[in-house]
């Protein structure tokens, strides 16, 4: 007979027949004729009863039924009497893989998420876990069917790279010479030359300056790749390993990519609540149960409530320095209760002044534009006041900066006159530059951080619950 689904067969209407499902024992509990076994095979949230007469089973069998054990069972799909709509009456139960229950770390309880994070390896078989998997999975497909129905291309562009896209110099460096005894130059320094592909090189933090190369050629793209950043932050929004979007247009201003930003996270959002609502409901009462230890005012939104918030709602759109004014004048600045102070033009906004604006004084997700071009990368366009820059970050409730973004220079004066002021390789980044000197146009594109979306979306307090193998500083288990 052929396994059945678990999700397929809550859904179906196949009372009084015989099906087979495989699956791992969530729980079990013992009456004096039955034990009741939840099975989930991960196709759903929601795990199937599958009722065993001890008078069928064995002792020896049954006792080899615990959390954690994976099994096969077949028998008769019934209308069931409890909380679900359907039971399996077992006629047959195969244990394919025991899980001594001496060792088994997930017990059938509440473990922390700081726990779980110890055992990676095995979260997966955690209702939150496989939650989340499941609607990281959504998204990746969401993004996909965004882009292919706007007529978008996807690119590959490469992990191993010799620029630095961002010039932060956050890199994670790559090579095969012999770090205690490398060849070196005369003047001590490390010769690149012989390393495998003859010159420095590192994973890169960004695919923008290929992705505008495809742009200048296709119109529409967009990647989704893995980025490093080699940056020491130890936040609960920040990942050495993280998975970018990054659509790139041709002949589109700073105004059109800030309405394809707001219309793109609209559609992931939405795409959530229409197709993870099991998942997303299961999700929100566990955030709900969290929250109940917090005082009143520091609660979030409800997760659904918050997701149709945003879906519906237009964000708000200013400027860099009007929002350092707002700031400037808002109560925790004058109270002192930033913990970085806002100077005025020119400074760095902290997580702290972008959740202040987003949940404090407007109440919606804002898009901030034109900032100090010495404090944004050295791609971006310069206005005509020549201070700022035409760039472009959106900022959501919880997570602060959750895309970054600009208008690219597409002036080659302007933009190699930036270079040289910023010390980027003007040799090095001469294929970059090519496209400024043939067939140059106006161009514009940003950069989703996928699992600040995934942060949002599944309203999980921390980035490293959000991915399945989180890279931070010190840490790079598994
Ligand atoms: O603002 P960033 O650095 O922009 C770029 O890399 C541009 N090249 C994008 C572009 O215009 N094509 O990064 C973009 C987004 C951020 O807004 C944030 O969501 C995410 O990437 N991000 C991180 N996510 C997790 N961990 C980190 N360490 C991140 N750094 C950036
Ligand atoms: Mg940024």
């Amino acid at each position: 007979m052929k396994r059945q689904e678990i999700k397929e067969i809550l859904k179906s209407d196949a009372i009084g027949t015989t099906i087979k499902v495989s699956g791992w024992v969530r729980t079990k509990r013992e009456s004096k004729n039955v034990n009741f076994i939840n099975l989930n095979d991960g196709s759903t949230i929601n795990n199937l009863q599958i009722v065993a007469d001890v008078a069928v089973f064995s002792e020896e069998l049954l006792r080899k039924v615990t959390t954690g054990a994976a099994l096969t069972v077949t028998g008769e799909l019934v209308e069931s009497g409890g909380q679900q709509a359907v039971e399996l009456i077992a006629k047959e139960i195969d244990v394919i893989g025991e899980a001594d229950p001496d060792k088994y770390p997930l017990q059938p309880k509440r473990h922390s998420l700081e726990f779980l994070r110890e055992n990676a390896h095995l979260r997966y078989r955690t209702n939150t876990f496989s939650a989340i998997a499941r609607v990281r999975h959504s998204m990746i497909f969401a993004v996909h069917k965004f882009f292919t129905d706007k007529g978008f291309f996807n690119i590959h562009t490469p992990i191993i790279t010799a620029s630095d896209a961002e010039g932060a110099g956050e890199m994670f460096h790559v090579t095969t010479l012999d770090m205690a005894n490398p060849p070196r130059n005369e003047d001590g320094s490390i010769n690149y030359s012989e390393d495998f592909f003859g010159k420095q090189t590192n994973l890169t933090v960004s695919g923008q300056l290929e992705g505008e190369l495809a742009a200048l050629a296709l119109s529409k793209i967009y990647t989704f790749g893995p980025t490093f950043r080699a940056e020491n932050s130890n936040t609960s929004r920040h990942l050495a390993e993280f998975w970018m979007i990054e659509p790139e247009m041709a002949f589109y201003d700073l105004n059109d990519n800030m309405d394809l930003a707001e219309e793109f996270l609209k559609y992931l959002i939405k795409y959530a609540l229409d197709n993870c609502a099991e998942d997303l409901k299961f999700l929100s009462d566990r955030q709900q149960q969290e929250e109940k230890d917090k005082p009143q005012d520091q609660r979030s939104m409800e997760l659904l409530e918050k997701l149709k918030f945003v879906a519906v709602n237009d964000f708000v759109r200013l400027t860099y320095t009007e929002a350092i004014n707002i700031l400037k004048n808002s109560k925790p600045a004058k109270k002192g209760k930033f913990k970085y102070t806002v100077e005025g033009f020119g400074t760095d906004l902290q997580s702290e002044h972008e959740r202040y604006l987003v949940e404090k004084h407007f109440k919606k997700p804002v898009i901030l534009i034109d900032y100090p071009a010495n404090i944004k990368a050295f791609y971006m366009k310069v206005n005509e006041d020549s201070k700022t820059v035409a760039a472009m970050d959106v900022l959501f409730p919880q997570i602060g900066e959750i895309i970054g973004g600009s208008q690219r220079e597409e002036r080659l004066d302007v933009l190699v006159e930036k270079m040289k002021a910023m010390d980027i390789p003007l040799k090095e980044m001469d294929w970059y530059l090519d496209t400024r000197r043939y067939g140059s146009v106006p161009h514009s594109g940003f950069g989703l951080g996928f699992e600040r979306l995934i942060t949002f979306v599944t309203g999980m307090g921390n980035i490293r619950d959000v991915i399945p193998f989180p890279r931070t500083p010190k840490n790079c288990e598994f």
